[in-house]
């Protein structure tokens, strides 16, 4: 049973920590909702700081019809998981990296956001409060999901006068099913070209609209879509949940961050593993052909880790990759999962134990 009081102290004093594990199938897990117990809830006016937050038993929440999130799309998501170790620990993967993405975005979108040190200390209370969901070692892990959203009613478009800071978990599997049969999507875009637009942050508006694509290529026996750049459309920039790769020889290359591309920390991750193997890695441009050519792809994410590409469709043209035990994508996925789940050592500090 969840225990039965937590406070919200700094210190995390009065959070009962539950050690036993909740009672589902760990065999089972997808990516999908699983409601744990708890949710960290802190709000903040316009113009403020935010300043206290609190752990409340995970559930709905009460909102204006005309709140900044729900008419504007004043909004921001993370993604960062929570992995079990052999020894029972449990380990963040660079939940920094996630506040300060967070920041960038409310930044972008005129909000206040939690600081660093605020967004971190919560992620680790949510986690402690949570922690009888974490998975046991091997099974999974647990998703975590803060969301930054603009809660005050207005009606004029403008920035809400309050925002709510919430983090919600999940314990999860895997996200896709085996190795990806892509198609690129030559139609619609995902983000505006150049700096002005917001493919750079995680806002939730880049989501929704790539829905008609995925479901297009989805009923086309497709796993994903994946998107070229909107001022040729001759470049590769990412699929729907995730940044993509590709090798050839000794080199890998990843489409540069330019304001279109999700700044993943998994992508960023990856690049320091690889270059730490050996690699030559090269954040640039990638065209349709390039990727025509290429050896293997792979695509990263927090949601996906690393998973290879099967195939790629472009308009008439089928190109297949690699796959399997001996691909560069599932070395790096090991090592970078030996790494979150306290396997392997963790020589750049990535991990925080909570
Ligand atoms: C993540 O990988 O954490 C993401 O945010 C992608 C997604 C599930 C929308």
């Amino acid at each position: 049973s969840p225990p039965s009081m937590l406070g919200n102290r700094k210190d995390g004093s009065e959070i009962a920590v539950a050690e036993n594990y909740a009672d589902i199938n760990w065999d089972e897990l997808g990516f999908s909702l699983v409601p744990t117990d708890y949710m960290y809830v802190m709000k903040c006016a316009k113009g403020d700081k935010f300043s206290q937050g609190s752990i409340v038993p995970f559930g709905n929440i009460e909102i204006s019809p005309s709140a900044g999130i729900l008419n504007y799309g004043q909004g921001l998501f993370e993604g960062l998981k929570a992995h079990r170790t052999e020894d029972g620990h449990v380990l963040l993967f660079r939940p920094d990296e996630n506040a300060q993405r967070m920041k960038r975005g409310a930044d972008r979108l005129c909000m206040p956001s939690p600081s660093p040190g605020q967004f971190v200390n919560a992620v680790k209370q949510i986690v402690i409060a949570n922690k009888r969901w974490v998975p046991p070692p091997g099974k999974g892990s647990l998703y975590i999901r803060p969301l930054l959203i603009g809660t005050g009613a207005l009606l004029g478009v403008a920035p809400a006068p309050e925002y709510t800071f919430l983090i919600y978990c999940s314990p999860v599997g895997s996200y896709q099913k085996g190795a990806l049969n892509l198609k690129v999507e030559d139609k619609l875009y995902r983000a505006i070209s150049g700096c002005g637009g917001t493919g750079g942050i995680k806002s939730v508006t880049n989501y929704a609209p790539v829905y008609t694509a995925m479901a297009d290529a989805k009923a086309n026996g497709f796993s994903d879509v994946l998107f070229l750049d909107s001022a040729t459309g001759k470049h590769i920039e990412e699929a729907s949940a995730c940044n993509v790769f590709v090798l050839k020889d000794n080199a890998i290359s990843t489409p540069a961050i330019d304001g279109t591309i999700l700044p993943g920390i998994t992508r960023k991750s990856i690049i320091d593993i690889a270059i730490d193997l050996g690699y030559q890695v090269m954040e640039r441009s990638v065209s349709v052909e390039e990727m025509l050519g290429a050896d293997e792809m792979f695509c990263t994410g927090t949601a996906v880790v690393v998973n290879s590409v099967a195939s790629v469709t472009y308009k008439e043209t089928r190109v297949d990759y690699k796959t399997g035990p001996a691909t560069l994508s599932s070395k790096l996925r090991k090592t970078l999962v030996g790494i979150q789940t306290g396997c392997l050592e963790d020589k750049k500090s990535w991990t925080v134990r909570v």
